[in-house]
């Protein structure tokens, strides 16, 4: 069969999506780019907010438009809201639903869909690491490798453990020869992935461990990592950002909230302090790092004087970017149960409040790239400008400069000019 995936949610989504692609492809099937070419089309979804699955109800909705027109025609949920929702998909129109420990058999389930049957395979796996599968990449210029899955960390908002179950670090072995794979197929860029990078264990070796060795091999060039846990930053960890060249200088640590009540509420296990330390400890080993953030405004029975301590730690903190949501209550979480759930406009304002703080500072921090020489892994022509080109730094950042499309996939310096909005434009200094 044709087989189109179509990916929401976070990165170890887009993984999955990749490893799912290896899978069909090993029992025959081929992927496509459109819909239009597919027999079978399958949604890795999200459940982290209510609105991520508002957005793929609707598009479940417009795809089966098609299946009426076309047969056979299957439509299959996979991910967060298969393990989620179960069953009740069905009332959607799918044919299959299959949650995120079995994986493994969805060639099977797709022979069962030719003999007309609807499938649902959503049973937990807590030992499930999917050995010696290969994913399918789907991504250009970096290989995102999966190092561990699931989460124990029950942060009280948060659906994720309930739905990937308990967290579980794959073996070095593992993750050493998909990053050989990855880095003899071409990719340098290596972006190691999981709920809790920063927590990964096996057999003795910490995450610090882990880095050591990832950059131990040769082709790789880039290593970054999403997304870590202010728990478990350790000085061993800051140290390895310290010295180790091939780790990039940009980390993704979720903040949440600026009030300590708040954050014991939510379960995160630090508190404003500690977290405001851990920062001034990456800034300084680290001078130019680039550190981005999640906050979540109107948790339940959030005061708007504790909100207001989270907009002045973004003031005191500056990150590079955060990723500003409103509370969405979670059934089955022990957050969606608290008294006090503030009220929805209330949450909305305090986003769109919080948005316009978080685009000041953002804006500033770009601003002050101006003069910097930036290493860039040029990636593509401009969409705006066909002269141009766009990259990544190594501290995550869009660079758009002039040159020569020759220089798609190759490392540049780039002598940064401009910033305009989110984008930095700069002068070509040199090909590494
Ligand atoms: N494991 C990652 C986060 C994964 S979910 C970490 O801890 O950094 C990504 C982000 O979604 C979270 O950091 C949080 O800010 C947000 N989020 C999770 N549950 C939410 C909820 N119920 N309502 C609003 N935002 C939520
Ligand atoms: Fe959710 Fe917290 Fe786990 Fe992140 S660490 S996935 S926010 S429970
Ligand atoms: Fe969403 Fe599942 Fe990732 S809930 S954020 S896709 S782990």
């Amino acid at each position: 069969m044709n087989f189109k995936i179509e990916t929401y949610g976070c990165q170890m989504n887009i993984a999955d999506s990749e490893l799912v692609a290896a899978i069909l492809q090993e029992a025959g099937h081929s992927q496509v780019e459109q819909i239009q070419d597919a027999d079978l089309v399958i949604f890795n979804t999200c459940s982290v907010r209510e609105h991520a699955e508002q957005r793929v109800l609707g598009r479940i909705a417009s795809v089966m438009a098609f299946k009426e027109k076309k047969s056979p025609f299957y439509l299959g949920v996979i991910g967060c809201m298969a393990q989620r929702m179960q069953d009740e998909l069905f009332a959607y129109g799918v044919d299959f639903v299959v949650g995120v420990d079995e994986y493994a058999n969805l060639a099977k389930v797709i022979e069962s869909l030719e003999l007309g049957q609807k499938v649902l395979k959503a049973d937990f796996d807590d030992q499930q690491i999917y050995e010696n599968f290969y994913p399918v990449r789907s991504e250009n210029f970096t290989a995102f490798v999966t190092i561990m899955r699931g989460c124990d960390n029950f942060c009280t908002y948060c659906i994720v453990p309930h739905l990937r179950g308990r967290e579980r670090s794959r073996p070095l072995c593992e993750i050493l020869q998909d990053v050989k794979k990855a880095a003899r197929q071409g990719f340098s860029d290596i972006t190691l992935l999981g709920q809790n990078v920063n927590s990964y264990s096996y057999d003795g070796l910490n995450f610090a461990g882990l880095l050591q060795k990832v950059s131990e091999i040769e082709d790789v060039r880039r290593i970054r990592f999403v997304t870590s846990h202010p728990k478990d930053m350790s000085a061993e960890l800051i140290a390895a950002m310290r010295d180790n060249h091939k780790v990039c200088p940009h980390i993704h640590v979720a903040l949440q909230s600026g009030n300590d009540e708040i954050l014991q509420r939510m379960n995160r296990k630090y508190t404003a302090g500690e977290f405001l330390q851990m920062v001034v400890d990456l800034r300084e080993a680290v001078p130019h790092i680039a550190i981005t953030t999640d906050i979540i405004v109107g948790f339940p029975g959030e005061t708007h004087r504790q909100f207001l301590d989270t907009v002045q730690m973004l003031g005191k903190i500056r990150f590079d970017y955060a990723f500003l949501y409103k509370y969405s209550p979670r059934k089955g979480t022990a957050a969606a149960e608290f008294d006090e759930q503030v009220p929805e406009p209330e949450r909305l304002k305090r986003l769109q409040e919080i948005i316009k703080v978080q685009n000041v500072i953002t804006s500033q921090k770009y601003q002050e790239q101006i003069g910097q020489v930036k290493q860039v892994l040029v990636e593509k022509v401009s969409k705006k400008n066909a002269a141009e080109l766009a990259g990544k730094s190594e501290d995550f950042k869009v660079v758009i400069f002039a040159g020569e499309k020759s220089l798609i996939g190759k490392y540049v310096r780039v002598k940064i000019t401009q910033a305009t909005g989110w984008t930095l434009k700069g002068e070509l200094v040199e090909v590494l």
